[in-house]
């Protein structure tokens, strides 16, 4: 029997009660499998600062190194807006981020057929949508220096961020994006703005460069991240693997991840360099943030985090089968008609996030 260490971050809003979701489901398969996952909880974003002045405590971060992988709920609040920026709630994510060495965030897009109808696009367009954005996730203008904002000699101020790539963060990335495409469809579009920055030029130049020494099996294009945005909801299915900067994947996957319905179903990845005893840091986390207005209420959509702890089970956990069963669990309850509110009602029961738990382990149940 094998013992996971599962560290459960589940941070701010909604992020509670989507954790205790998956903790529930971690409860049913060590109750219905032979290998086992240790759960270990603590604090991130609003609730550490809460706690102990500091969106990511030091011993956080420590057990967060230690552990197998990751799980996190959201992070944020309008609470903390008042905040500077390195005690924001998003700095403890960030700073998990960095601190953990994530550099590449996996992003998958994929459109349940049960759900085509809860697109804010036609059908015919989201029916059958599977792309994956790998968005570089430890770099770029997110964490570039300079960063601040000055008061200039007349008193007016000046905000400054600074966008910045090395060969060596987009070829990182990239390798990640490329052993990905060979798993799929072979087909990588990598985005940036080119036509105006050089760190864009860079990249493409990069990008195409490692392609063509190392991946001549993957059929790369480049395309320009204003067109991406347009193509998006144009043709989405023309993607399979879109390669990106921090800034643009983050911006473009909330985008697409719109595509298919709700925000509210979309899982993540975000991985760290292959250790040499195998295996790679990584934590998972849903797409969206920590919704505060319905936090608390049992209103929040448990699916995208029970798909991110799918990811972990398959990605870090080498559970592909159990990855596969709860995945399975989660498309028959759409089937069934059940839906949480923030997808269009359907012919089953709305119910809330603990409702949705209750009947994705009723169908792992009947599953075995
Ligand atoms: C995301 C989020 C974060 C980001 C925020 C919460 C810092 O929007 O993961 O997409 O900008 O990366
Ligand atoms: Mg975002």
């Amino acid at each position: 029997m094998k013992t996971a260490n599962l560290l459960v971050l589940p941070g701010d809003g909604i992020g509670q009660e989507i954790a205790a979701s998956a903790i529930s489901v971690i409860a049913w398969f060590n109750d219905h499998r032979h290998d086992s996952i240790s759960v270990s909880e603590d604090a991130i974003g609003g609730a550490a600062y809460d706690l102990h002045g500091t969106p990511l405590a030091e011993a956080t971060l420590a057990k967060a190194l230690a552990s197998d992988c990751v799980l996190l709920g959201a992070v944020g609040g309008p609470q903390y807006a008042r905040l500077d920026y390195a005690s924001r709630p998003e700095a403890g994510l960030l700073g998990i981020r960095a601190g953990m060495g994530l550099f590449a965030n996996l992003r998958p897009v994929f459109c349940f057929d049960e759900l085509v109808e809860a697109s804010t696009l036609r059908p015919e367009v989201v029916r059958g949508i599977d792309l994956v954005f790998v968005r570089e996730l430890s770099s770029g203008v997110y964490f570039g220096e300079p960063r601040g904002i000055e008061t200039l000699p007349d008193g007016s101020r000046r905000g400054v961020n600074t966008h910045a790539y090395t060969t060596a963060e987009i070829r990182r990335v990239s390798r990640v994006a490329f052993e990905l495409a060979r798993q799929r469809n072979s087909r990588i579009v990598s985005l940036e703005k080119s036509n105006v920055m050089e760190a864009g030029l860079l990249w493409r130049e990069e990008v195409q460069a490692l392609r063509d020494a190392d991946y001549t099996d993957v059929e790369l294009s480049h395309m320009l991240a204003d067109n991406a945005a347009m193509q998006l909801v144009k043709n989405p299915r023309q993607f399979d693997v879109i390669l990106t900067d921090n800034l643009f994947g983050d911006i473009l996957s909330d985008e697409a991840a719109m595509l298919t319905g709700s925000l509210g179903m979309l899982p993540s990845a975000s991985l760290g360099a292959e250790k040499d005893g195998g295996g790679r840091a990584a934590l998972y986390e849903p797409i969206h943030g920590s919704a505060p207005d319905i936090a608390g209420k049992d209103l929040a959509n448990p699916l995208a985090m029970l798909l991110s702890l799918a990811m972990a089970l398959r990605l870090s956990l080498g559970r592909e089968q159990d990855a596969a069963s709860l995945e399975g669990a989660i498309r028959s309850v759409l089937a069934a008609g059940h839906r949480t509110g923030d997808l269009p009602a359907a012919h089953g029961r709305q119910v809330g996030t603990r409702g949705m738990t209750e009947l994705v382990i009723a169908a792992l149940d009947s599953a075995g």
